[in-house]
């Protein structure tokens, strides 16, 4: 009997150890896959453990249901927002089924018109090509709708920006530099290149701070930079410059923006040159004329007073001295590090402020001279056709293009942890992103929202997305009456310009 109970007891030991030992061996192979493997970011940052996130993920979703936030709920992306961003990267289908979980009645929800015989894909035409700076010496023609709003390296790591790059180039968009300064991974990767010029005009500075005309040429110099975007302003902090944390300022970044390693980079909060009206006029005219290439500004519009100033000089000037494109950020856009009060109080919300500038270009008779660029939460299909409606010319994003890389918005691109790699300069946790993934995902992630887009537009009754105008597009009011944007924003009459 004893003996008998000692075997049961051995066997039951044995059967523990040999679990325990497959389990170690397990984690040990399921260590080195992890480490291994090129797509997840996150596994191959921190093997094994990376593995719960997906498991959480996906048990989330039920458990939310009950116990938490719902897909709609999080900010500044919510789930459902986040997870097409991802579908649409990774190539996975993004249909869904049974119904939509988007609740129409709230203030500000877009309805789009649809057309009772809507375009037939066979009937539907491509994209139609813009020129911007058509007077230019060099100007810029791109068929594309969809391209990457500006991240300075700096902000965000080597890998990403070379996977950016390299994404835009095969997906035919242009990525811009943010005010960086152009970096040897911007030029890489082979797209078409945006080169903002900051108000501390990193990488175009001298040691003062002042423009260097020179270092400016030779940047102009690159084929591959199309134009030159002077950053007035971004949406999430208006009237303060960039802020890069000194953790973030290695060696190679100081070098290329002319300033000193491991201190923080602070540019002032606006061009010291740039006071009125006729001071933006004139530096628009000097960096156009330094480089023979499409010159706008990109801002963040409060109050519409100080644009209707600047057209009225453009109406005495000449439509010459336009700025080529003028890029509008929304009061809500993103930033690697801002102070809170002006990520969340100061500045116009993009869906407030286009019609205002739309509106202003018609008015003054620069609609056509003047390409206007929208950002702000555009990441999906039917925000970003919502802007063409207004009368965007195109449309850009940053966090949406972050989504294709891979951030699970963590919300610490400011402390050089970005578990995903694309926000910090650790090489450890760099090694998660695969360049040649993640540049197919941008790829990816961008043509699918052309795609859809262009599936709205049929469905709208129209061929193709630049033909999308206000009467398609529909905003729900605080009565939960949805009202036509072409009634809300009736286009006013043109001018003539001299
Ligand atoms: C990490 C990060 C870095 C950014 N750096 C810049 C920059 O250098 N210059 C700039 O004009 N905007 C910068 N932005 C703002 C974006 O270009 C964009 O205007 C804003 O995030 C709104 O677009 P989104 O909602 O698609 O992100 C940055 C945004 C993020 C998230
Ligand atoms: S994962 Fe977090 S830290 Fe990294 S880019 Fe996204 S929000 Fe920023």
């Amino acid at each position: 009997m004893m003996d008998l109970f000692t075997q049961i007891v051995q066997l039951l030991v044995d059967t523990f150890v040999m679990i325990v030992g497959l389990g170690v061996i397990w984690v040990i192979v399921i260590f080195f896959v992890d480490i291994t493997q090129t797509e997840h970011a996150i596994r191959r940052n921190f093997p094994v453990v990376g593995r719960f996130r997906y498991a959480f993920e996906h048990m989330g979703e039920f458990f939310r249901q009950y116990f938490f936030s719902m897909d709609r709920e999080e900010m500044p992306f919510n789930r459902a927002e986040r997870s097409w961003a991802y579908r649409a990267a990774k190539g996975i289908d993004t249909t869904v089924a049974f119904g939509s979980t988007k609740d129409l009645r709230p203030v500000g929800t877009v309805i789009f018109v649809n057309c009772p015989y809507p375009t037939l894909d066979e009937d539907g035409s491509p994209t139609s090509p813009v020129t911007i700076g058509p007077g230019c010496p060099n100007p810029y023609t791109t068929d594309r709708l969809f391209h990457i709003s500006g991240m300075s390296f700096g902000a965000i790591s080597r890998p990403a920006v070379l996977a950016l790059s390299k994404g835009a180039r095969k997906a035919g968009c242009w990525v811009n530099t943010g005010e960086g300064g152009l970096s040897p991974f911007h030029l890489e990767g082979g797209a078409d290149i945006v080169f903002q010029l900051g108000t501390a005009k990193y990488g175009v500075r001298n040691d003062d701070g002042t423009l260097n005309e020179e270092r400016l040429a030779a940047i102009a110099a690159h084929e591959q930079v199309r134009m030159f975007e002077i950053k007035l302003s971004q949406g999430a902090k208006p009237g303060k410059g960039g802020i890069l944390p000194g953790v973030k300022v290695t060696s190679q970044i100081a070098e290329i923006r002319g300033i000193p390693q491991g201190k923080d980079s602070i540019s002032p909060n606006r061009h010291p040159e740039i006071s009125n009206a006729d001071e933006l006029l004139d530096f628009i005219d000097r960096i156009r004329t330094i480089t023979g290439k499409p010159v706008g500004f990109k801002t963040v519009i409060g109050s519409i007073v100080w644009l209707e100033e600047i057209l009225g000089k453009i109406g005495e000037r000449g439509p010459d001295s336009a700025p080529d494109f003028i890029t509008i950020d929304s009061g809500d856009g993103g930033t690697g590090a801002a102070p809170m009060s002006l990520i969340d109080n100061v500045g116009l919300p993009v869906r407030e402020s286009l019609p205002l500038l739309v509106d202003s270009l018609i008015r003054h008779g620069l609609r056509g001279r003047i390409k206007v660029i929208a950002s702000g939460k555009l990441i999906n299909p039917d925000r970003a056709a919502a802007a063409l409606c207004t009368g965007a010319d195109f449309v850009i994003s940053a966090r949406g293009f972050m989504f294709a890389l891979g951030c699970i918005q963590s919300l610490q691109c400011n402390q050089n942890t970005c578990p995903t790699g694309i926000a910090t300069h650790k090489k450890s946790l760099q090694r998660g992103l695969v360049l040649e993934d993640k540049a197919e995902r941008v790829r990816r992630y961008q043509q699918t929202m052309e795609n859809e887009i262009g599936v709205i537009a049929h469905s709208c009754g129209v061929t193709e997305p630049r033909q999308l105008k206000r009467k398609h597009c529909r905003i729900v009011q605080n009565n939960g009456r949805s009202v036509l944007v072409s009634e809300l924003y009736p286009e006013p009459e043109q001018q003539e310009v001299n």
